[in-house]
């Protein structure tokens, strides 16, 4: 069917109704797919260009969402980036990389590289967020031979094993599948909610305290832990950012005994806060960083990035067919040439869009009872949805009805956590998109509040 490239943003007046065409799609992807994590609303999705997504029936939608967090420079990402993987798939598409050389990974390797502190290092690609985090988890085991790690509740690292095993954020996740491996968690900086019902500052970081007193003195001796693996914003676990003191404090715990730490930049990383790394918002590095979603610009590849003074390992002890594929790591070096070159002038994009954004959305924080929570650095950015503000007793029919009724406006919004909402555009997205955006969304709040 044709895509009028110009159709209007769906408007509720107009009304979004599900064709036979899309009903179609929808039973069928039901028939035969085993297991999804699928929303429920009825976006069957064809083209994505720039802000908009476009469904297969020629409806046109703002998207707040980035195809979770991929397209962090645009739907289908840049036409230089599509440009060079087709010419990559001309020449030699896969490459062998585990096996052979090739001068692609290691180029784009080294790009990458500038981009992270002094003394990275090594690279590993894969093909996953969950990969690199099952990468990083065996690299910190053999670097230190220990045994234990310790991660959040709320942690979203991954669904393989030793990814799942740090995971911690919704039990149907984990549910059935155990044992998991020797992970400890510990309550994340979720200051909103915090486990000790206390408030920031005046609470002295008792959160960090408590790693200290117990997981790290009753649970897993500190002197056998490998890592901590943290998000420096928890991305499926709420939009969660914790204060600076807290991400401190675990790089004072991990040196402290002799521990890695390792940062899952998979959600927060790649410009989205307007750094290249969100870890460098809390003026702390990591000793393991791990990539994925938007870094592959649209293809599928993990980065995992040691550093140097950890050493090298063993030949053999870690590989994986399609890492480093040729195409997809053409890709990956096209975007990063454009971030590289525009690093400036998208992170103060990102900081305007943010402001723009902060201050539509504390706004209506203060006009409507069931915004409860406003969080975010540059445009990662959650709110969180309440029956009220006094109780905060979790909003979530309510936040899965802004999502419905916002798609159905033309706005395509995704969960995170029990009761929150992402607000994750792409980056350079047009500032009269972000505001129309916005827009719907507030009367989405705004008629959601009425009936709740
Ligand atoms: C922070 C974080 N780490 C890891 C992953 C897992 O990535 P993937 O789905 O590519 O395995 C995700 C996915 O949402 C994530 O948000």
């Amino acid at each position: 069917m044709f895509i009028n490239s110009f159709a209007p943003i769906l408007n509720e007046s107009m009304g979004f109704k599900a064709d036979d065409r899309i009903r179609r799609a929808i039973a069928r992807d039901r028939k035969y797919m085993l297991t999804t994590t699928k929303e429920d609303f009825p976006l069957v999705v064809q083209k994505a260009s720039g802000d908009y997504i476009h469904d297969i029936s020629g409806n046109r939608f703002i998207d707040f969402s980035t195809f979770i967090s991929v397209y962090n420079f645009g739907g289908n990402s840049r036409k230089e980036v599509r440009e060079a993987i087709v010419k990559q798939i001309d020449l030699l598409m896969h490459n062998a990389f585990t096996d052979y050389y090739s001068e692609g990974p290691v180029n784009f390797a080294e790009s990458l590289l500038k981009m992270l502190p002094n003394g990275f290092g090594k690279v590993f690609f894969s093909n996953s967020g969950t990969e690199a985090n099952e990468a990083a988890l065996k690299f910190a085991r053999i670097f230190t031979k220990r045994e234990y790690v310790l991660a959040f509740y709320g942690a979203f690292h991954g669904r393989t094993y030793g990814s799942l095993s740090m995971t911690a954020s919704k039990t149907v996740q984990r549910a059935g599948v155990g044992p998991l491996g020797p992970v400890v968690h510990a309550p994340y900086a979720y200051c909103y909610r915090c486990p000790f019902k206390l408030e920031y500052p005046s609470c002295g970081m008792a959160c960090v305290d408590y790693i200290k007193k117990y997981p790290l003195s009753k649970e897993i001796p500190a002197n056998e832990t490998a890592a901590i693996f943290m998000e420096p914003i928890q991305g499926e676990g709420g939009y969660v950012v914790p204060p600076k003191e807290f991400v401190k404090g675990m790089r004072e715990i991990a040196d402290d005994n002799g521990m890695l730490l390792v940062d899952d930049e998979v959600q927060a990383g790649y410009m989205r806060t307007g750094k290249f790394l969100a870890l460098d918002n809390f003026g702390v590095k990591a000793d393991i960083y791990t990539f994925a979603k938007s870094i592959g610009a649209g293809l599928p590849l993990g980065v995992t990035v040691t550093r140097s003074s950890l050493g090298d390992l063993k030949p053999g002890s870690h590989a994986n067919t399609f890492g480093g594929n040729a195409a997809v790591v053409a890709g990956a070096d096209a975007l990063l040439g454009y971030v590289r070159r525009n690093m400036v002038r998208i992170e103060s994009g990102v900081k305007e869009r943010s402001r723009i954004a902060m201050k539509r959305l504390n706004e209506m924080k203060e006009n409507y009872e069931i915004v409860g929570d406003v969080r975010g650095i540059g445009l990662m950015i959650g709110i969180e949805i309440v029956k009220d503000k006094k109780s905060k007793i979790p909003g979530v029919k309510e936040r899965d009805a802004i999502i419905k009724r916002a798609f159905e406006s033309g706005l395509v919004l995704l969960p995170a956590g029990e009761c929150s909402i992402r607000i994750i555009p792409q980056l350079e997205i047009d500032k009269k998109v972000l505001e129309k955006g916005l827009d719907i969304l507030e009367e989405t709040i705004r008629k959601v509040s009425l009936t709740a």
